[in-house]
């Protein structure tokens, strides 16, 4: 596949990461500046007692610093909105805050910095910052600690926030909207249950597995995404069965964090578009649609980018499987790794973490991706930009036709791949 011949790369938020890193917040807001931080997350992490451990570990602050907490905002909602970025900034106003911590997953990342475009910018439409390039100058300071090991949000550039009076979603997108700290503590998804432990690993894994394989590749993204993609392997089935693995929970987190890097710096495949696609039309989890569409992805590319897939069967499977499988065969290997990874969760989660669409139901056991949607999301997914980084192209009948094997459960057939 051919690459382009040069690349970019930034990664400019400071990581403080370990087992006690939350007791390090006193000292980054005063780096930065602050010392009136206003706490932003949702009514999930709130009720399982993160936000208390944070603000433990900030009253350890040493004697001399000021740091007081402005107010906390716990009401972030899974699919923020302009009305709760508005409610948010005009409580920072209020509370005369001077710098945002955000204490959560995507969704409160996202809010987060829609709100610090409000009140750094002194905005009245937020509108006007929507798209590439559009702020201009340093926000205001801004520490995230993320709460599941997957999404990496605490690393990327992007902040995707709906507008539901008018049914639309805006993409922000500026290296200003990069928060100054993210703070990586293992005791943040100490309370994860199982299977969100395992679905959101499997999309970090995504991120650093289409971050190696996509047409962004790039040589710095490539290290994050190999050292990423180790450290879940090597950590992920012992943590969903053993949820008190505190080193594994921060090989997890770090994997994450690096997954982010890496993606954020090369961008993602077809395993992303179709699993947007699926996530807006059945509202199917970002993870679990990751962790059945990406032996999908690498079977399609395979024939365009099979010595990249090759290559990861060394972080996947180890040196002995490595050096053992010959060169031709690395590609299928790398695949049947990773479905035995999804068996493995399978079996280490009850049952609970599907293989296939025809596996996920919701909470009231209704099958959340019903065949006859099939088509709906295949035309959903030609308008998904993700695709535009994917090694091979698509159409709306080869998404289709994935789509149909990744729901029964099929591996692709290759030789109907078309090589374009
Ligand atoms: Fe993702």
């Amino acid at each position: 596949m051919q690459l382009p011949g040069y690349y970019e790369f930034c990664s400019r938020v400071k990581m403080i990461a370990g087992h006690n890193a939350l007791e390090q917040i006193p000292e980054a807001l005063l780096a930065l500046k602050a010392e009136k931080p206003l706490i932003i997350t949702d009514k999930g992490v709130a009720a399982v007692g993160l936000i208390k451990q944070v603000t433990a570990a900030m009253n350890k602050t040493k004697k001399g610093t000021k740091v007081k907490i402005g107010a906390t905002y716990d009401n972030v909602p899974p699919d923020s909105d302009i009305t709760v970025v508005n409610e948010v900034a005009k409580l920072y106003k209020s509370k005369k805050c001077d710098s945002i911590i955000a204490v959560g997953g995507g969704s409160v990342l996202d809010t987060a910095k829609g709100a610090n475009i409000v009140v750094s910018e002194n905005a009245t439409d937020l509108m006007q910052y929507s798209g590439y390039g559009a702020i201009k100058r340093k926000l205001n300071p801004t520490i995230a600690i993320p709460t599941t090991s997957g999404t990496g949000s605490e690393m990327t550039l992007v902040a995707v926030i709906a507008d539901h009076s008018k049914n639309i979603k805006m993409v922000f997108g500026s290296y200003f909207l990069l928060p100054d700290y993210a703070i990586i503590d293992s005791r943040m998804t100490k309370t994860l249950p199982a299977s969100i432990t395992a679905f959101t690993a499997m999309d970090a894994l995504t991120h650093a597995v289409e971050a190696y394989t996509c047409l962004g590749k790039n040589p710095v993204s490539d290290a994050m995404a190999m050292s990423a993609i180790q450290l879940i392997t090597q950590n992920v089935v012992n943590v969903v069965k053993k949820p008190n693995d505190m080193d594994g929970r921060l090989a997890l987190a770090n994997a994450s964090t690096m997954a982010g890097i890496a993606f954020s710096n090369s961008m993602v495949g077809m395993v992303h578009t179709l699993g947007h696609a699926t996530g807006g039309v059945c509202h199917v989890p970002h993870g679990i649609c990751m962790n059945i569409l990406l032996p999908y992805g690498l079977e399609y590319n395979m024939h365009k980018t099979g010595n990249y897939i090759g290559e990861l069967l060394y972080p996947l499977a180890g040196e002995e499987v490595y050096n053992s499988t010959p060169k031709k065969d690395r590609p299928t290997k790398t695949v049947e790794q990773i479905r035995k990874l999804i068996q493995d969760l399978h079996d280490a989660t009850g049952g609970r973490h599907p293989r296939w669409f025809k596996e996920v139901y919701d909470r009231d056991g209704n099958l959340m991706v019903p065949r006859e949607k099939l088509p709906d999301i295949a035309k959903t997914a030609m308008s998904d930009a993700s695709q535009f980084y994917n090694p091979e192209d698509l159409d709306y009948n080869d998404f289709l036709w994935v789509m149909e094997n990744a729901w029964e459960g099929t591996p692709l057939d290759r030789k109907k791949v078309k090589k374009g």
